[in-house]
């Protein structure tokens, strides 16, 4: 792969392609490109279930069309997949410990979670920046992950909620850029 050309300014800056493709140089990679997180979770066998995913995209407008991608390897997205419908919150800033709630295992992952559901077991995270209420649409396997199509059927947007990022790794909070503050 070529990076740069060599008479190119600033070209002996620019660091040495890297072809050993692991798990690890490829998340630190995909780690560098911002996304906010999401929860998505439904009522299966009477009590939530759900998920911390920053693979979230929106996809369509006609048909209205989102979204992630779940490792094959989720132990929760097979209870998720047969659900009538499913909740997905774009988090809050200080949704912090809720995201991390919802990626842990072995625990009851809602348990200091302050959610609601509607009745058809769609379950959202209060104080989220928006909440999708939505049907599962389409499946397509893609290497270790499959990719989810989601489609809305109603949905609530909170615009003035400030979302969670996620970067380097990290939970983050946004900062408007170019403003006499910044
Ligand atoms: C910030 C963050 C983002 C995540 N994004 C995804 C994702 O997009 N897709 C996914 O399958 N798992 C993602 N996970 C992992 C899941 O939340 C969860 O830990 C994983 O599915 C294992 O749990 P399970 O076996 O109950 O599914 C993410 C975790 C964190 C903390």
């Amino acid at each position: 792969m070529q990076l740069a050309r060599p008479d190119m300014e600033g070209a002996e800056r620019m660091p040495s392609a890297v072809s050993d493709l692991t798990p690890a140089v490829l998340r630190a990679a995909f780690a560098t490109f911002p996304s906010g997180i999401t929860a998505i979770a439904a009522v299966r066998d009477g009590r939530p279930q759900g998920l911390a995913a920053s693979s979230f995209a929106s996809v369509s407008l006609c048909p209205p069309l989102v979204s992630v991608c779940i490792a094959r390897t989720s132990t929760t997205w097979p209870a998720l997949r047969s659900a009538p419908r499913l909740g997905l919150s774009v988090l809050a800033a200080e949704h912090g410990e809720v995201a991390r709630s919802l990626a842990a295992r072995g625990t009851d992952r809602f348990a200091a979670v302050s959610w609601e559901r509607t009745a058809q077991g769609a379950v959202f995270v209060h104080g989220s920046a928006l909440w999708l209420d939505c049907s599962r649409y389409a499946e397509l396997p893609a290497g270790d992950h499959e990719i989810v199509l989601l489609c809305i059927r109603q949905l609530r947007a909170y615009p003035e909620v400030s979302p969670l990022v996620f970067h380097g790794s990290r939970f983050r909070q946004l900062r408007a850029a170019g403003t006499e503050h910044g």
